[in-house]
């Protein structure tokens, strides 16, 4: 068979459980125009296996054919191109332009003609015209007629408190300075990171974000969001339900504690400790103060300054540990010595939780593996569907962009299993089983070797 129809049949194939399943879920066909968020677009809306590997599929399938069908000339110059789309969609976001589209007395398919939009934002209606006229041709916004714009379920999600916006706002505004350096950073003879040679300095990344109050804002606001979106797929797809009641979840490197506060909302049984930085403590309190005040004031969760390259103070039965997005943000030495400060704190049956992206290299299948997703179990624990000929591994083009990313903030990285293998053989732990979940994220759960 030849690629094209190979992708042709797994397109057909998953858009049908794609219907199916929102069919079973009494929701509606998915859309593009209409400027309303679709129920699965709820942040924490939790997806049938079926239905999440379905999207999965149809997106790395959709993906290839574009390969195919562009010519591969053009497809290289679009993408060379994305800085401009990046920029564009940071030009909406400074002026909530889907904010004011959105407005109650906007008539949502009247839209607003750019120039009464340009001219109440002071910037010039013709190059703004042009701007949004490029970002409606990847359907972010409508051009409902020439010069009018109106927003449709892409640009509905620039509105807050979606995570969009904040996404947007680190990755056009940080991320495309530091990327501009990249190539730099690359050489075996620069010590510096992208973003050090980007913003001139020579700290760590935590300590330079801790004086720039404005980039902290962002890059945390950032992050939350996407870690908002992840929640509810971390707190199914893992057994936490099986712990024993009054097990300890500590969050090392906990931020302000939001997986910590997801799981605690989901899992009531477990009792939950953040670790992090003395610097962290007072928004730590006034984040679960506000969002979950019964938790905090039940004592539920507690706070501990700690500094994780120093010897993990908590240890004994009934602790489970869990470090989200921690070993990424490291190069391979600081990593081997945060994972070594807690292995003097664990036992043979204790566990350690690393929640990351874990990337599986985009390798093509050699052999005409089939579709699978007709054969997959709702009532089944959640299991990633092996991607079928000839879609190659993934597609995780958000976890490996963020791999990318790693190294320009941090000459850090996300790691395949096999590197999972080898820097926990160097500390002497090994991995007892990689859980995928409905997020960007997958658990690693790891023990003494
Ligand atoms: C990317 S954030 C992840 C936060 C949290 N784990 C989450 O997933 O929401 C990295 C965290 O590591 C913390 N951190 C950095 N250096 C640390 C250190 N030496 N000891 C303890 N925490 C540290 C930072 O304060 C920050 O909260």
């Amino acid at each position: 068979m030849s690629e094209i129809k190979a992708l042709r049949s797994i397109i057909n194939n998953s858009l049908d459980i794609l219907e199916d399943e929102l069919l079973a879920a009494g929701l509606p066909d998915l859309w593009v125009a209409k400027p309303q968020m679709h129920p699965l677009d709820k942040p924490d809306y939790l997806q049938t296996p079926r239905l999440f590997e379905a999207r999965r599929v149809i997106l790395g399938a959709c993906r290839m054919l574009a390969a195919a069908v562009q010519p591969p000339t053009e497809k290289i110059i679009e993408e060379g191109w994305a800085h401009q789309r990046s920029q564009a969609l940071k030009m909406a976001t400074d002026y909530n332009v889907a904010g004011v589209l959105a407005d109650p007395s906007v008539d949502p398919e009247e839209g607003i003609d750019a120039t009464v939009l340009a001219n109440r934002f002071g910037l010039s209606p013709d190059p703004f015209k042009r701007e949004m006229r490029m970002l409606a041709s990847h359907h972010y916004f409508r051009e409902v007629a020439e010069g009018r714009f109106a927003n449709n379920r892409v640009s509905m999600s620039l509105i807050p408190p979606y995570a969009a916006p904040y996404a947007i706002r680190y990755v056009a505004g940080w991320g495309l300075t530091v990327a501009h350096r990249v190539v730099d950073a690359l050489r075996a003879d620069q010590p510096r990171t992208a973003a050090q040679l980007a913003f001139n300095f020579d700290t760590d990344q935590f300590a330079f974000l801790e004086k720039n109050p404005k980039y902290l804002e962002i890059f945390t606001s950032a992050m939350t969001g996407c870690y908002e979106i992840a929640a509810v797929g971390l707190v199914t797809d893992f057994p936490w339900k099986n712990l024993p009641k009054g097990t300890t979840v500590v969050d090392i490197g906990g931020g302000e504690g939001g997986l910590a506060m997801s799981i605690a909302k989901a899992h009531p049984h477990l009792q939950l400790i953040d670790q992090d930085r003395p610097e962290v403590e007072e928004a730590a309190h006034r984040m679960w103060k506000t969002h979950t005040p019964e938790i905090y004031n039940e004592g539920r969760i507690k706070f501990q300054s700690y500094n994780f390259f120093t010897p993990q103070p908590l240890k004994g039965e009934g602790i489970i540990y869990v470090m989200r997005c921690i070993i990424h943000d490291w190069p391979h030495d600081e990593c081997v010595a945060i994972l070594s400060a807690l292995k003097g704190a664990l036992n043979p049956s204790s566990r350690l939780l690393i929640v990351e992206h874990v990337i599986y290299p985009p390798v093509m299948p050699k052999e005409k593996t089939p579709l699978l997703l007709g054969f997959m179990d709702n009532s089944k624990p959640y299991a990633e569907l092996a991607t079928p000929w000839p879609l190659p591994n993934g597609p995780q083009v958000i976890e490996l962009t963020h791999d990318i990313e790693m190294f320009c903030n941090f000459k850090a990285k996300e790691r395949t299993p096999a590197e999972w293998d080898e820097l926990l053989g160097e500390v002497g732990m090994k991995v007892v089983k990689i859980w995928p979940t409905r997020s960007e994220f997958s658990i690693v759960e790891i023990s003494l070797a």
